[in-house]
């Protein structure tokens, strides 16, 4: 079968904040610059963005980006890549006030400055006392966020094609990325999109979990096509489970509301978390508070006919510092767990929420993998920035607030280095043959199966063996018998059939092609999460509660050919100051 072929500068597959971010800078430099998205631009998943920006702009409270630097490094539990995080601390008041004059909507202070909230793990002075650090709009600074993005590409004549969805990178023989293949949801028609640059910037993939904060278009599909074109995806056991999803729903309660002065109690009335965490209390770094959680519940003193979630208590702010701060968390509490966050505490329960790891960057956004030249070769032509990039800034636990800035900065960052790119290779590379086979092959099996699973069954256990096996703690027993359970679920997601054949937004086609993409995340997950023989961050073993430097301390690499998984150091050098050394993490 023929496909159509369009050719660009750069393509980015991805209308988020650290795909519209890096348009933006594309855009402006002239080049020509297609972005491909699943739906319209500004219904991206950072839209979802709730609490905040972190910079240290110390607008409120006295700040430097040396502090950020070490609490995003200890929020890491040190497995954070320490050249990019001095990177993107350094880096961030500057991106902030990029956005300001770009005209997003910040709320303000008395004096016309940016407001700042303060937020889990962001302290003063190398961790003495809460510092406000969140640069907020209310608690929808992502909803702003997107939408003064695309007004400013819009500006910039972005090139967009909505609800496209890409299904497979093109790769040649020595390796190089040449574009992708797309799909048009509303026609089916397939495109191949060449171009001398390719971004991801496709989010996460939290959807491998029952209870996620996520939107459903968050299926990892960036981390599905790297994975099959042979790319492996770093650090995968480490998923973020934020303390706050509404109980029963998922839905985002931000740490905005703790930041604001809400606080968790337990069964009793107790405000647990000054048991463990004396200091930060309900401001600890947010795998803290969600271990801090699940423990309550597994030791009867959760709430509920159940016992199996806690409240958030927010009424003793008032309702018009509610009504003014968090109307986003109001609306949601109402409509999601019924009550009125002024009167009755919230309901909520830790929620799979964020992907530490993802497809391996440096700092600059350039893909990386172990090839010829050694462990970190760039991968010519292709380039990924936001959720699914592991530069690694985040380490094994992610900061609240710190995504968002490190769309901005590494969205920014990456157009920087891919105009540089371009300027030295100025012309595109022919394709390969066979560039549409893989697609065309996973859509030819849709087509031709005439019996099999259905995928919604299919994904439907996924998530459940993900939930169970791999959750906020780790057992071993259930670890090992994840494996097997993923490993089936992978066959049978090779089998699945689908009854709808039209070609007019077949949404059963997509997602079935979204499924081999979170197939792919979950046994990454998965395979790397019962390798890792330690407790670090985002990863609670049970069977081995500490963190151990003498053999963990490195960031793991999953490969989905054979399944198998190797190691690479962490860059614990910064670029110009010292190395903030390991310590236990206490908050
Ligand atoms: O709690 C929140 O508002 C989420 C912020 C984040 O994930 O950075």
């Amino acid at each position: 079968m023929a496909v159509a072929k369009r050719t660009f500068d750069v393509v980015i597959v991805g209308a988020g904040g650290s795909g519209m971010r890096a348009a933006l800078a594309l855009s402006e430099a002239g080049l020509k610059v297609a972005v491909l998205s699943k739906v319209f631009p500004t219904r991206s998943h950072t839209v979802a963005a709730q609490g905040g920006i972190a910079a240290s702009l110390g607008n409120i409270s006295e700040d430097n980006w040396h502090w950020h630097m070490y609490d995003t490094v200890k929020g890491s539990d040190y497995l954070g890549d320490q050249d990019a995080i001095e990177f993107m601390c350094r880096a961030a008041p500057e991106v902030v006030y990029e956005l300001e004059h770009f005209g997003m909507p910040f709320d303000r202070l008395d004096n016309g400055k940016i407001y700042q909230r303060p937020f889990g793990g962001h302290m003063q002075d190398y961790g003495k006392t809460p510092v406000q650090r969140a640069c907020a709009a209310a608690d929808r600074t992502g909803h702003a966020l997107l939408h003064t993005l695309y007004q400013k590409n819009m500006q910039a004549n972005t090139i967009f094609f909505v609800e496209w969805m890409a299904l497979d990178l093109i790769r040649d023989e020595d390796g190089d990325v040449l574009g992708v293949v797309a799909m048009e949801i509303e026609t089916s028609d397939l495109m191949i999109f060449q171009a001398r640059a390719t971004l991801f910037a496709t989010g996460g993939a939290a959807r491998i979990f029952q209870a996620s904060t996520n939107a459903y278009i968050n299926t990892g599909d960036g981390l599905g096509m790297a994975a099959r074109a042979g790319i492996p995806l770093e650090d995968m056991e480490f998923f973020q489970f934020h303390p706050t999803g509404v109980y029963g729903a998922g839905v985002l309660i931000s740490e905005g509301v703790r930041g604001e002065g809400g606080y968790l109690i337990n069964k009793e009335g107790e405000r647990f978390m000054s048991r463990y965490a004396v200091n930060a209390k309900d401001l600890a770094s947010r795998d803290v508070v969600s271990r801090a959680i699940a423990t309550e519940i597994r030791e009867g003193r959760g709430c509920g006919k159940h016992g199996d979630h806690v409240l958030l208590k927010v009424d003793h702010i008032g309702d018009a510092v509610i009504r003014q701060r968090l109307p986003g968390i109001r609306d949601i509490s109402m409509r999601f767990a019924h009550v009125d966050p002024a009167r009755e505490p919230i309901p909520v329960v830790p929620t799979a929420h964020y992907m530490m790891g993802g497809i391996p960057t440096n700092y600059h956004g350039q893909v990386v993998a172990p090839y010829r030249t050694g462990p970190e070769e760039i991968v010519q032509g292709f380039y990924a920035v936001g959720e699914c990039a592991c530069v690694s800034v985040h380490g094994a636990n992610r900061l609240g607030c710190n995504s968002l800035l490190d769309l901005l900065v590494f969205g920014r960052e990456v157009a920087r280095q891919i105009i540089e790119d371009l300027q030295r290779s100025p012309h595109p590379k022919s394709l390969p043959k066979g560039a549409t086979e893989l697609p065309l092959a996973r859509l030819a099996r849709l087509k031709s199966q005439k019996d099999g699973e259905s995928v919604a069954e299919v994904g439907a256990e996924m998530r459940s063996v993900m939930q169970k096996h791999c959750g906020v703690f780790r057992f071993p027993d259930l670890l090992s018998a994840g494996m097997q359970k993923i490993r089936k679920v992978a066959e049978r997601a090779g089998n699945t059939m689908i009854h709808d054949q039209s070609r007019v937004f077949n949404i059963a086609c997509i997602e079935a092609l979204e499924l081999d993409n979170l197939i792919e995340v979950a046994q990454a997950t998965m395979y790397s999460a019962a390798a890792r023989k330690e407790s670090r961050g985002g990863h609670a073993r049970d069977d081995f509660p500490e963190r151990d430097d003498d053999h963990w301390l490195k960031h793991t690499l999953y490969f989905s050919d054979g399944k198998k998984l190797d190691y690479k150091p962490v860059r614990l050098k910064p670029l110009t100051v010292e190395s903030f050394p390991l310590r236990a993490r206490i908050y």
